[in-house]
């Protein structure tokens, strides 16, 4: 499966999969976007655009990802949270270093982000 920027507005876009919804704010009455360099990375093998200045987490979010990783003991499935790097929702592995708190990491080109399992381990 491969990861698209892009908004499904339900109004017939061609390009919105049905059951899938992606979410990134267009327009916002205070901040402003700069949209002007894509760049890509991989998330668990499968490669995904995002802007220049994204963060991990929102870049999986507006490619549809919504499960960042799983609980240690029940392994309930576990996404944003906080957003601010309080809690510990969204960590991940990213270019091999476990604990990554995507919510307020800076995605990189060629970055490689991967869903983390328990602790995670140092490779
Ligand atoms: S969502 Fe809470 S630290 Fe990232």
């Amino acid at each position: 499966m491969k990861y698209y920027i892009r908004q499904c507005r339900r109004s017939g876009q061609t390009d919105c999969r049905e059951t899938e919804f992606f979410m990134r704010i267009e327009k916002h009455p205070i901040l402003s976007f700069d949209r002007s360099s894509k760049i890509t990375f991989t998330y668990n093998g499968e490669e995904i655009e995002a802007y220049e200045g994204d963060t991990i987490a929102a870049a999986l979010h507006a490619a549809g990802v919504r499960v960042l990783g799983h609980s240690q003991e029940l392994h309930r499935p576990r996404g944003f949270y906080c957003a601010i790097g309080n809690c510990s929702s969204c960590m991940m592995v990213v270019d091999g270093v476990p604990n990554v708190k995507t919510c307020v990491t800076e995605v990189k080109q060629g970055m490689k982000v991967e869903t983390q399992v328990g602790k995670g381990v140092i490779k």
